[in-house]
């Protein structure tokens, strides 16, 4: 049965309701058919709304991101990830237990809520493609990717949304991996 999770944490609870209403909405009307790319995960804009916006991600096995926050130059955003087909594993730096990071495993159907806080990264772990809606609000300018090892979590670079959205490197982290 699909879950909802949150680490949205101090925000207030309608934000939630509505991060998690607009990915399911979206991921209802988009006709937009996704499309796999091998050198890198692929993303469209599928809409854009005074307060928020909503992008289409496609992932082959092994794709995925650094781990990023929502900041860098703007306003950071909240967001929610709804799976449509595949299944991708989200990893999140949790308080308290840095630098160990949880990773949960999100099925068709799931939906996670991202505050505007958290550090986290999507992978596609599966021998399956993976697609997926993402809402942002606000809309999503940018993305401070991170580098994690022994010594911590450092900042890395700013990316803008969307424009450089480059493949990631794969973890070379694991040992600080956990199934949350
Ligand atoms: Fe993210």
């Amino acid at each position: 049965m699909p879950t909802q999770r949150s680490n949205i944490g101090q925000q207030p609870e309608n934000l939630t309701e509505r991060l998690v209403a607009l990915a399911h909405s979206y991921a209802c009307e988009t006709k937009i058919e996704a499309r796999f790319r091998p050198h890198s995960r692929w993303a469209a804009k599928i809409s854009s709304a005074p307060d928020h916006e909503a992008w289409l991600l496609a992932w082959l096995p092994g794709q995925g991101t650094d781990l990023h926050d929502h900041g860098g130059t703007g306003q950071p955003s909240n967001a929610a990830v709804k799976v449509i087909s595949g299944e991708l594993s989200e990893y999140t730096v949790q308080a308290g237990e840095f630098p160990r990071l949880h990773r949960r495993d999100l099925q068709a159907g799931d939906v996670s809520a991202v505050s505007n806080r958290t550090i986290h990264a999507m992978r596609n772990r599966s021998s399956l493609p993976a697609v997926s809606i993402h809402v942002y609000v606000p809309k999503l300018e940018c993305m401070r990717t991170y580098l994690v090892d022994e010594t911590g979590l450092t900042p890395s670079q700013i990316k803008l949304a969307g424009d450089d959205w480059a493949e990631a490197s794969p973890f070379h982290s694991v040992d600080y991996v956990c199934k949350g």
